[in-house]
Formats: structure tokens, sequence, C-alpha cells
């Protein structure tokens, strides 16, 4: 690892951050203060984290020739993927040939921006406990999974994923184009659904059985370098989250567990990102129930459930993510528990204003992010309300005061 440097000069250390929403934005702010120079590229201008970074460029990065020629032109030390839809084969060429580093790696990448290859991984070569699933092409070979009459080519019947079950497309993040199945009667619409969802027109979904799990946690994991040169693991506590259609609208750190289950889901934890090799944070989404423990999925970066250790850690998951890339050392501590809540745009406009916002931090011990995001959705993202208190409980609520308290329009 080259040197920490100064900014805007030849002796920068240089990071481009591929995605700069708000989870790219808190990236970008802890790699600044520990003056690393920052290329902010996102798809669309005034992304969130462009606002906070030295460079802001814009460009899809899911087409190869143009990524490719923004890597060879910014020349950065470090290229830090932070949203699913890259040009993946790219950043594994370039990571071949020499010519980046990438964080944690581009096969972690590629393997992750995809539910087949991520779910391949974990279910078959390790081995780790997951729903059971199948993919599937057309809605015939999903009515066939669920019902279990599809053959598999060496022409033997699969156990059937039966009712309820769940659709997504391979390639989709935030709940996009995915629901549930309870009866036959909503298979059509649940295929529809997932094609109308889906990231690429690639119509290729996963079909999950449905687990009927007691919570479900993000374990932020840490790959970090220790002052011996080697790679350590770090767990921070788990966080619990509550999603709905996918999307996650309210977490809290700590969320109590067994001592089994707790052990089982750091030992997946562990499994998993050390597969995937490399360093910084990684979010492994787990479902428990009693003692039981399944992987569901994985994030190479920060999670968006984790945006609560911004007000319950020493080391926020960003700071954590930060640090851990650069060779640094970490602190996965909790400094108190809490709670996040998501506030949503709740109306399509551009050039938003929040009102409310000095009522929402007038509710004790809490703290807002507005993520300035140029446009709004009625269910996107814009910001969201953190609390403390020494009970979880306590901080739930105050977080979800907060949120509702701000109340987003459109500019008069
Ligand atoms: N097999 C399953 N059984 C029960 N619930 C599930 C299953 N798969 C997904 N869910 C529920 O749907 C949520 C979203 O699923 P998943 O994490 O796979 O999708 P996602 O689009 O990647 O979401 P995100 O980007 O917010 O993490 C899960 O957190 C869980 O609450
Ligand atoms: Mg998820």
């Amino acid at each position: 690892m080259p040197a920490i440097g100064t900014p805007l000069t030849p002796a920068a250390l240089r990071v481009m951050m591929l995605g700069s929403g708000e989870l790219g934005k808190e990236v970008l702010i802890a790699l600044q203060r520990l003056g690393i120079e920052t290329i902010a590229v996102d798809r669309y201008d005034n992304a969130p984290g462009q606002q906070v970074a030295h460079h802001a460029r814009t460009l899809a990065m899911s087409d190869p020739v143009a990524l490719r020629a923004l890597i060879d032109a910014e020349k950065p030390d470090l290229v830090v993927p932070e949203i699913e839809a890259i040009a993946t084969g790219v950043l594994e060429e370039m990571e071949a040939a020499g010519q980046v580093r990438v964080i944690p790696t581009a096969r972690a990448a590629r393997l992750t921006m995809d539910r087949e290859g991520i779910r391949r991984l974990t279910a078959e070569t390790l081995g780790l406990p997951t729903s059971p699933y199948r993919f599937c092409d057309s809605l015939a070979e999903l009515q066939a999974a669920i019902d279990g009459t599809d053959a598999t080519s060496s022409g033997h019947g699969q156990a059937a994923i039966g009712y309820p079950c769940i659709v997504k497309p391979v390639m989709s993040s935030s709940g996009k184009g995915q629901s549930k199945i309870d009866t036959p009667a909503d298979v059509a619409r649940a295929w529809d659904y997932a094609m109308a969802g889906g990231r690429v027109a690639k119509g290729r979904v996963i079909v999950e059985g449905f687990i009927d799990f007691d919570y479900e946690i993000t374990l932020l994991t840490v790959r970090a370098l220790g002052a011996d040169g080697r790679t350590e693991t770090h767990f921070c506590d788990p966080i619990g989250h509550i999603q709905v259609s996918g999307d996650y609208v309210e977490s809290w750190q700590p969320h109590p567990m067994s001592a089994s289950a707790l052990d089982k889901a750091r030992t997946i934890a562990k499994t998993v990102t050390d597969n995937l090799g490399g360093l910084g944070l990684f979010g492994v989404e787990l479902f428990v129930k009693g003692d039981e423990v399944w992987f569901s999925e994985v994030s190479p970066r920060p999670h968006d459930t984790g945006m609560v250790t911004m007000i319950t850690q020493w080391q926020s998951e960003f700071e954590l993510h930060a640090r851990a890339i650069l060779g640094l050392p970490v602190n996965t501590q909790l400094k108190s528990p809490g709670a996040s809540a998501v506030i949503y745009g709740g109306v399509t406009a551009q050039a938003m204003v929040f009102d409310g916002v000095a009522d929402a931090l007038r509710v004790p011990n809490t703290d807002l992010r507005l993520f300035g995001k140029p446009e709004s959705f009625v269910k996107r993202r814009m910001g969201v309300a953190l609390a403390f208190d020494a009970e979880v409980e306590v901080a739930r609520q105050r977080a979800k005061e907060a949120a509702s308290k701000v109340r987003p329009r459109k500019l008069d």
C-alpha cells in the first residue's frame, strides 16, 4: 500500500468510488478525513458522494468501455465499488493485469452483483445453510421449480420449493422486482413483477423457499491488517432490522442473540468473507430462528442497515471500511445501543425542501443525515434518523419519531 500523501499533489493517495449514493458519501467523507484524494463516480450528476469528493465523474459504470477509459485516465490507487451494477469484467481484467487494486477484490464484486454467483458459492461450494432455491428462465420453469416437477441434468426430479416462496430477479437490490408467492394464483404475477424490476433485461430469477425466521440480522464483518501484516477478521455487534417489500425501513444495534446463534453467525460470516478475500467491511445478511442460522446474502461493502453505526459505534461502518481498505487498524467496539429509521421522499420532485428538521433534532439523543439527492421519488431514501439510548427500544422509538418529523415537500 502506498503511503498516504497530500491530496491534489503528485504525492496523493487516490481512491475512486464507483457509486456515490448515501453509503458512498459517508465512505468518501471518512477517506477525506484521512487525507485521501477522492474521485466520486455515479451515473447521474450531483450524486450525494459527488458533493463531498475532490472530483466528480458521471458515467454509466455498467459500460465496460467507458469504465476502463475512466480508470485508465484517472489511475487511482484503489477502486472501491459501492454499488452492484458495475462492469465487473473490466475490474477483473485490470486487477489481473496489475493496473488497479479493487476493494475487496474484483472477484468479490463480480460474485455479489448477481444472486446466482454468490448463492452458488455459499450454498454449493462452501456448504453454508441457505434457503432452498432454484434459478429459472421462464414462467414455466418457475412453476416447475415450485412444484418440484423440473428435472436435473441427470434426469432426477428435485425437491419442490413449495409455498410460500420468494421470487427475485438475479440482478436487483433493495427489493426491486421481488415478491412473495403464497398460492399458485400468485405465480404469474410474481414472474411479471420480477421481469419489470430486474436491473438488466435478462429474464432470470431465483426462487427461494420462505424462511419463517424469528429475526434477521446484518453482521458487519471487517477484514483488516493486524500489526503483523496478516489479515484479521473483526465483527461488529449484530444489527437487527425490519424490511418492507425487501427494502430496509428500520435498524438497531445490538440485536440480542443466543451464544450458539451468534457463534454460528460468526462462523458463516468468516467462511464467506475468507473466501471473498481482500480488505474491507462486508455486510453479511443472516436469518435466525432459535439457534438455527441461514446465510441470505452479503455485500462486500458497507450495508444500508449499518447506517445505525454512525451513532452506535466509535468507528462507523464507513470509517471501518475506509481504514480497512487503507491497511489501517480498526476498532469495532459499540459506543451505545441505538437505532436508525429511514426518511422517504414521499413525493416525486426535484429540488426538495425538508420541513421539520429542527423538530426532529429536538427529539432527545438523535441525529440526522439528509443525503442531498437531487431528485426524490415516493419510495426513494432521502435521509435517515439516528438515535442512541441505553435501551434499544427507546432508541427505536426516538429514531422513528425523529424520522416522522422530517417532512419532504416540493419547492413552492
Ligand atoms: N428466502 C427468504 N425467506 C424469508 N424472507 C426472505 C427470503 N429472502 C428474502 N427475504 C426477505 O426480503 C428481504 C430482502 O431480500 P434480499 O436481501 O435477498 O433482497 P435485496 O433486494 O438484496 O435487499 P437489500 O438490497 O435491501 O438487501 C430480506 O432481508 C428478508 O426480509
Ligand atoms: Mg438484502
